[in-house]
């Protein structure tokens, strides 16, 4: 799977932080070219040093950023793109009666409406090619809302309709589109409408799923691999449920 990717190009949006570093490290790992997004300068040129992918310095919520990131980073990667990875995102945890309007926007903006702009972009550069994956990283909280975090929920139900929309769009021209919804991954996301959050450190604090365990960014690295991969040539539309069993498990009740 490792080996027919390499030399084979991406861009991740989120890449600074979290789950898209980790997409990243690991895309540049096994030996494709990268370009990553983000506005935070400092953490970008760390991940660029780790990894050897290229920074794009950009703000989702900027429409001229997202497309001049497309076309920077389809020219710094020799005018392919084969795989696009959407990730970035932002959180607010409060429920809809206390989310101001402002913040609410601001999540549909960069959540939402800036995966939009970086898709449409990158499809029009796959479309061209005749082939191309997008995947998007939505979250559980699209396929049920999750009561603490509604307007991030809504956002992410947003993102994986319009997954599923430009699926169907876009396989005819042998573009394939994805989703996938990670339960929760250690440590959290950090990034709010009013500055970075840090969890704790320790794993052991946090829940687990079913399986025993809390997702990683390398889970969703490795469902990003392989959903970019051959092995998943006719996969396109599809919702992956990456949760440790998290979003089926019976609540409150033991089967053991
Ligand atoms: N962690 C989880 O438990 C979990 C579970 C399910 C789904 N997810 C999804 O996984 C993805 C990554 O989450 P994470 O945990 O890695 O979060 P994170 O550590 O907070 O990272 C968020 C990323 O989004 C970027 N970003 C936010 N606002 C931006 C803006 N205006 N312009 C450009 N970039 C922006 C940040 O970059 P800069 O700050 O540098 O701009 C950062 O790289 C998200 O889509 C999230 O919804 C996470």
């Amino acid at each position: 799977m490792s080996a027919e990717l390499r030399g084979k190009t991406a861009l991740v949006t989120g890449g600074t932080s979290g789950i898209g570093r980790a997409v990243v490290e690991h895309l540049a790992e096994v030996g494709m070219q990268v370009a990553f997004c983000g506005r935070d300068a400092e953490r970008g040129a760390s991940v660029a040093a780790a990894s050897g992918a290229s920074f794009i310095r950009s703000d989702a919520t900027d429409r001229d950023d997202c497309d001049r990131s497309v076309e920077q980073a389809a020219s710094l990667l020799g005018g392919r793109l084969d795989l696009f990875v959407g990730c970035a995102a932002m959180i607010f945890a409060a429920p809809l009666g206390s989310t101001p309007e402002p913040i609410f926007r601001e999540l549909v903006e960069v959540n939402l409406t800036a995966t939009f702009r970086y898709s449409r972009a990158c499809f029009e550069v796959m479309r061209r090619q005749g082939r191309g994956v997008i995947t998007h990283v939505v979250s559980d909280a699209a396929l049920r809302g999750i009561h603490h975090i509604p307007a991030y929920s809504v956002t992410k139900a947003g993102v994986l309709a319009l997954s599923e929309t430009l699926a169907a769009e876009a396989a005819p021209h042998g573009v394939r589109v994805n989703a996938i919804c990670p339960g929760a991954v250690f440590p959290g996301m950090q990034t709010t409408p009013e500055g970075y959050e840090h969890h704790a450190e320790d794993a052991s604090t946090w829940g687990s799923a079913p399986s025993g365990r809390h997702g990683t960014g390398r889970d969703v690295s490795n469902a990003v691999l392989w959903l970019a991969s051959e092995a998943a040539a006719h996969v396109s539309g599809a919702t992956l449920r990456l949760d440790g069993a998290a979003g089926v498990a019976t609540r409150g009740v033991s089967r053991a």
